[in-house]
């Protein structure tokens, strides 16, 4: 995915341009550029690298204005270049735009238009679709807009400027969010809204098919039928702050503080340790639709997909209701068959990841119930889904998933608890243990993180491995699944997740004394078989690190280094046996040099396929 933002206003646009830039870069950074107009020109300025080296060139020469556009970039066609960096041009240099997302039919068009003597000067889908906007430009930018994107097959959010017809910019949405800031006489389009906040809270999300037109009066809003609609604004209660590293050295490592925090702002509300009740209205789907689930599918990615793996577990323990857990990139072409008492839980901390928004739409044609659970207001998941629980994570920069993963864990076990209530399950008085075990983690989570220097100096001793396998049982399998993933999306160390009853049908030939392997080994009702495992492996020389419980003993004989943890109810120590993984990934990523916060290939969200 990219990162597009757009200004118009008083102030002196490129500083604020460049500084939304650094809030959107971790959506995309192997390329950026910005257009500004002044005076009666374009002015261009595009780097192959991230934001750094745009702010480097722009030393040289800064252009003045008070309205431009800007784009960082995560390369789908095309190179990272210079050339191929946005903004993008038509043939006369007079107009520009910057998009994020796919135009599917870009080689047609480019023919096409090429046929008609319009000149292309990069590899990209983009340029497109500045010449077609210059094809139908007759005075109007927002009509010639408005036109132009009746061709365009695919998905894309877009920001268009013009000499032609100067002091506004005109933004339209299909698929990748836009978001509009509206600030005092000074007004911002933008693909999240972390660039905004430091400006205004007030917010006005773009549908699909919205088209919107900034100028310095402020913002009208029109539909692809160039029909003017109304919009009303929301008022955002995210602050700057949150989106700043706070004296960390990463986001991510702030991101992996601000847990303990975030699972209490997740429950916050939404249980009573009086009855015993968990209060889930919000949601939107009513308990009498929801005692009629007679199945859950849940769809996701990556590190939400872990957290769906969990899920399970809590469900199937608590509400006694089947879960079936699909990764949405396969599901999605799947011929699969939904009866109509399913209920397709949807998992995306940011609402936009084009598989699972596929996937849910694919689902949505066999009439299940569907719940989205995001970390972002109004994002198109949430938007799409017959009812949203949003997790309260705040902004996660970092473009590993880390607090989001352990606030999607909370709302998903009240939503298990909730579930259990409404089929009867649980009584809510017999729910009190369970919500009062669930209380207690983030205070467990803080003991585990203040032992975060023991854990760096273990993790120190492991930066030139060059494999690792990963091994848990039962609820902490996904546990495995995710510290693997975590040490190998920031650090590029091979690591794979297995679940331990899986050693002897492969994994075991691997170990050696290169092949460490981390166990998460908490004493639950898989213990004992996760102690045969480790013998396996230290029968064959393998180097054996185990998280455990603190007062575990026997796990000090049988293993090379333990991670001790605090005990907890075995339901609930994914929330504490993830973090000393993260922090182990964190830390050896760190000490490789890699860029933790934008680790390459990787985007924050997959908007595209
Ligand atoms: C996890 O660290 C990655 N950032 C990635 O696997 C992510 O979890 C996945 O792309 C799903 O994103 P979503 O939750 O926004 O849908």
């Amino acid at each position: 995915m990219c990162g597009i933002i757009g200004y118009i206003g008083s102030k002196d646009v490129v500083p604020i341009l460049v500084e939304s830039l650094k809030k959107l870069e971790y959506r995309g950074y192997d390329s950026a550029g910005i257009a500004v107009v002044d005076e009666n020109q374009v002015h261009l300025k595009r780097v192959k690298g991230k934001i750094s080296d745009l702010e480097k060139s722009l030393k040289s020469s800064t252009p003045n204005g008070s309205f431009g556009v800007g784009h960082t970039r995560w390369a789908t066609h095309g190179r990272p270049s210079e050339e191929n960096a946005h903004p993008h041009r038509d043939c006369t240099d007079s107009l520009v735009v910057v998009h994020n997302g796919i135009i599917e039919n870009y080689l047609s068009l480019k023919k096409k238009l090429t046929d008609e003597g319009h000149t292309f000067r990069t590899e990209t889908d983009t340029e497109v679709i500045a010449h077609l906007v210059e094809k139908y430009f007759r005075g109007s930018l927002e009509k010639a807009v408005q036109q132009a994107i009746q061709e365009l097959e695919g998905a894309y959010a877009i920001a268009v400027i013009s000499l032609q017809d100067s002091g506004k910019i005109v933004a339209a949405k299909i698929g990748p969010p836009a978001v509009v800031g509206l600030g005092d006489g000074e007004y911002f389009v933008s693909s999240d809204l972390n660039p905004l906040l430091s400006y205004t809270q007030k917010i006005v999300f773009l549908e699909d098919e919205e088209i919107a037109v900034l100028d310095s009066q402020g913002v009208n809003f029109l539909n692809f039928q160039g029909k003017p609609i109304k919009k009303n604004a929301d008022h955002i209660t995210w602050s700057p702050l949150m989106v700043e590293k706070s004296g960390f050295k990463h986001f991510m490592l702030k991101e992996i503080f601000e847990q303990p925090q975030v699972v209490r702002d997740t429950l916050k509300g939404r249980i009573s340790l009086d009855s015993g009740k968990v209060f889930l209205e919000e949601i939107g789907i009513t308990p009498q639709a929801l005692e009629k689930v007679k199945k859950v599918v849940i769809v996701a990615c990556g590190t939400s997909y872990h957290a769906g793996l969990v899920a399970k577990y809590f469900i199937e323990t608590l509400a006694r209701i089947p879960v079936e857990i699909e990764f949405a990139s396969e599901y999605r072409y799947r011929d699969f068959i939904l009866d109509k008492n399913a209920l397709v839980v949807v998992i995306s901390q940011s609402g936009e990841t084009a598989d699972s928004l596929a996937a849910l739409r694919a689902a949505k044609r066999q009439k299940p119930l569907s719940l989205a659970v995001c970390n972002v207001v109004k994002s198109s998941i949430a938007r799409e889904s017959d009812g949203v629980l949003y997790t309260h994570a705040g902004p996660e920069i970092g473009v590993a998933a880390t607090k989001t993963f352990s606030a999607q864990m909370a709302a998903l076990a009240l939503l298990a608890l909730y579930l259990a209530q409404i089929k009867g399950k649980i009584q809510e008085q017999a729910s009190l243990p369970l919500i009062e075990d669930l209380q207690r983690i983030p205070h467990k989570m803080e003991k585990i993180l203040n032992q975060a220097a023991s854990i760096e100096e273990l993790a120190l001793e492991f930066v030139s491995f060059s494999h690792f396998l990963y091994l848990g049982r039962g609820i902490n399998f996904p546990v495995a699944l995710e510290g693997a993933l975590k040490l190998k999306e920031i650090s590029y160390i091979h690591a794979e997740g297995y679940p331990g009853g899986e050693m002897k049908h492969g994994p075991i030939a691997l170990i050696d004394e290169k092949m460490p392997t981390m166990t998460v080994i908490p004493k639950d009702n898989v213990y004992e078989k996760m102690l045969s495992n480790i013998s396996e492996i230290k029968s064959r020389v393998g180097y054996i690190l185990a998280v455990a419980f603190e007062e575990d003993e026997e796990i000090l004989e049988r293993v090379d280094r333990v991670i001790p943890i605090p005990s907890a109810n075995p339901l609930f120590t994914p929330f504490l046996t993830t973090l000393p993984l993260q922090l182990f990934a964190y830390y050896i990523a760190a000490k490789r040099g890699a860029d933790v916060d934008q680790p390459r290939n990787l985007a924050k969200s997959v908007t595209v396929e």
